[in-house]
């Protein structure tokens, strides 16, 4: 079974300025809500019991949202509104499974990872991409019965326009399973149009084996200085660890850009 979930939130959010000059992007409103809460839904939905954020000092405002009892103690004693009582019953509860490490230096999505390695427990673990949004169907809960059903790490995947592969990370099938799962053969960190393997984008939903750990220990950096997650996954299917590429049927919004985050909150209004 998998039980925790991580989730890495200590990026600036340039791609959001100036929204995110003052303020956590996970935090601003989709439709109403925070971003956050969106994936912690889906986490819970997904039977995941425990959730580390990893957050860093310039994000702690992160870590204030959830911790906020007196001010909501105070306003709930004076005021008797239900909907105010709630909205904190709903955030204490979320604070009960939510654990924070930090990440004050970000140095890529794999620096990240390797800051919860002391608290993961099982053999796999799911790891969230706030930015991207994926809805009407629960991705991680999909993700969840693939892998137990092939025993093996997951990925969230969609087919991208060929002129944008260097958005994503990018991979090539080994091995079609059905129309919605495939073996993946290489994965590549936002490669060039001219080298990209496929039009197979990752998308931020991962089911990663807790000895991806010991290949993030000893990474070097990779593009544009980072440490990333995409490379201690290719570094593992090359000593043959299968990975599935799991084509999801929600719909994706990707919140990191304005455009999308833009976007984003006129397609929940629709749902
Ligand atoms: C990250 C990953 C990339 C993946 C993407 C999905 O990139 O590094 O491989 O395709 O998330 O959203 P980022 O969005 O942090 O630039």
């Amino acid at each position: 079974m998998i039980k925790q979930a991580i989730i890495p939130l200590a990026g600036l959010g340039t791609r959001l300025l100036p929204l995110t000059s003052v303020f956590a992007k996970e935090l601003l409103p989709i439709n109403g809500k925070p971003g956050i809460e969106y994936i912690i839904d889906e986490c819970i939905d997904a039977g995941i019991k425990e959730i580390i954020f990893i957050i860093s000092k310039k994000k702690v405002m992160i870590k204030n949202y959830f911790y906020n009892d007196k001010l909501f103690k105070k306003i709930i004693k004076k005021k008797k509104d239900k909907r105010i009582s709630n909205e904190f019953r709903k955030i204490l509860k979320y604070k009960k499974m939510i654990k924070f490490v930090y990440q004050n230096n970000p140095r890529g999505t794999g620096d990240a990872v390797l800051k919860t390695r002391k608290f993961i427990k099982d053999k796999y673990f799911l790891m969230l991409l706030p930015d991207d949004l994926i809805i009407k169907k629960n991705c991680s809960k999909s993700m969840i019965s693939v892998h137990k059903k092939y025993k093996s790490s997951v990925m969230a995947s969609m087919n991208v326009n060929k002129n944008n592969v260097s958005r994503w990370g990018i991979y090539n099938v080994k091995k079609k399973i059905n129309n919605q799962n495939f073996i993946i053969n290489d994965v590549v960190e936002k490669p060039s149009v001219k080298n990209a393997p496929s039009n197979k984008a990752v998308i931020g939903r991962y089911i990663l084996p807790k000895i991806i750990f010991n290949k993030l220990l000893k990474q070097k950096s990779g593009k544009d200085g980072e440490i990333h997650i995409t490379d201690a996954i290719q570094s593992l299917i090359k000593n043959n660890q299968k990975f599935i590429g799991h084509s999801f049927s929600g719909k994706y919004l990707d919140c990191g850009t304005m455009d999308g985050y833009i976007k984003s909150s006129l397609e929940i209004a629709k749902t």
